[in-house]
Order: C-alpha cells, then structure tokens, then sequence
C-alpha cells in the first residue's frame, strides 16, 4: 500500500439540520470496515455525532478524543480539515456542519446529500452549485421517504434531477426503525435488532455499496460479523 496516497474523501453536507448525515456517515463507515477498508473519519460538525456513534457506547467525549481501532481512526476537527495525513487509510468520512464555506474548502471526491423533504431540497439548492464546483461528483439521497408521501416525493425527486450536474440515488430511502435505531443500539442498520425483514437495511447496504464504488474504491469480500446476543 502506498503510505502517502491520499484517500478518496466522503463528505455529507446539507445545511438543513436533522436530514441523516451522520447515520449515512455511521452506516458507511462500518460498510467499508466489513469490507476490510481502512477509514478515516472527520467530525468537522460540532455536535460530534458521528465520532459518539462510532465510538460504540454512550459516554462523555473529551475534547480532544480520538477513537483508533484496527481499521479506523476518528476525531473532533471542528470547522476545519488542518493538513490532514490520511496516507495509508482507503476512505476518509467527512460530517459537515451546516456551513457552506467551511464545506466546500475540504473539496471532497464526493458530497453526500441527504434529503429528507421540501425544506431540506429548498436548502441545498442554494448552495448545489457550490458543490459541484468543489468536488467531483454530488450525490443526493431521498431520504425518508413515507414522511414526505408519495405525491410530494415525485415532487421532490423532479426538483432535484432538474438541477444540473447533481446526480440524484435512483431509490428512496425508507424511513425506516432499523435506521433509526443506529444512533440507540451503535449499529449498522443492517444489525440493529428487528432489521431482518425490515426495507431500510437492504436500502443502506445498497447505498452504501453505490457510494464507495461510485468514488472508485474496490471492494473485497466481506467479513461476517457475528450478531452479538
Ligand atoms: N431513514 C431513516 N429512517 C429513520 N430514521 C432516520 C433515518 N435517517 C435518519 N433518521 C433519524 O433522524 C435523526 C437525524 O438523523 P442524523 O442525526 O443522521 O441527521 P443529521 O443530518 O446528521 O443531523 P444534524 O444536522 O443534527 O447533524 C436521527 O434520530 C436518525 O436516527
Ligand atoms: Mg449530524
């Protein structure tokens, strides 16, 4: 491997709070480590989130917590990607805070863009332009989709192919409780309790799949992790 290559990077960015950035972020993180890929993850958001989920069990955080495991290194970097040495890792995660400019300085491979109804579209079609500018590809993602209803989310899904150069994920994704249960249960969708039969876990690993392959990272096989009882 060659220690100095910078990884493709991963940022989810809408400015519209509460849209599922950091449960996507959550959700690819483990997507890619089952896969054997090496992640790096940013907190550049404030609340840190995504570095409490991934840290596995809720406990204060300390300002400076850095959470290493065999295939993961996450931290707090608020507002900022400092000269960032990502050498050696396959992907890097980026949770941006609700602020453009901060946003697009880190100049992504890609930009994620949950987008849960109206509010959510109206807010990133402001600033659409702007990612385009700053990354390779961006990505928009319905999510939650019942809440909005079947005829709004046509609605919402012509408003967003009609911005140009946006590429818009082809399903939907359900609002859905083995989703919703990451953030509890410090799982991915697809092993938090009752997500067997439920839409959202095959929803989020398809996701997640089209994602990486989608910033040209291969994907191996994948290690079976065994459902802890
Ligand atoms: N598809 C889904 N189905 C059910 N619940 C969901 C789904 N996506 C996100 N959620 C829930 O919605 C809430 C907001 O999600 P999340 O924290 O990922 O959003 P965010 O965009 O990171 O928010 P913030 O702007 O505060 O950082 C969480 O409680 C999460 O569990
Ligand atoms: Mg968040």
């Amino acid at each position: 491997m060659d220690s100095s290559k910078q990884p493709p990077i991963l940022a989810a960015y809408n400015h519209k709070g509460g849209t599922g950035k950091t449960t996507f972020l959550f959700n690819l993180a483990h997507y890619a480590m089952e896969h054997n890929k090496r992640v790096f993850a940013v907190c550049l958001d404030r609340q840190r989130d995504l570095l409490r989920m991934l840290k596995g069990h809720d406990s204060i955080l300390k300002t400076d917590e850095v959470i290493e495991r065999e295939n993961l290194v996450a931290f707090y970097s608020p507002d900022k990607m400092v000269d960032l040495d990502m050498g050696g890792f396959d992907v890097a995660l980026v949770d941006c805070p609700p602020a453009r400019d901060i946003s697009i300085r880190i100049s992504p491979t890609g930009f994620i863009v949950p987008i849960n109804g109206f509010n959510a579209y109206e807010n990133f079609s402001t600033v659409a332009r702007d990612l385009v500018r700053a990354s390779d590809f961006v990505l928009a993602v319905i999510n939650c989709a019942e809440t909005t209803g079947t005829r709004d989310l046509n609605d919402l899904r012509e408003a967003i192919n009609a911005i140009p150069d946006i590429e818009v994920y082809p399903e939907a994704i359900a609002e859905s409780g083995c989703i919703a249960r990451c953030e509890s249960q410090r799982l991915p969708a697809w092993r938090t309790t009752h997500s067997r039969r439920a839409a959202g876990r095959k929803q989020m690993e398809k996701l997640c799949r089209h994602v990486l392959k989608r910033a040209k990272i291969t994907l191996g096989t994948r290690t079976v992790v065994k459902k802890e009882k």
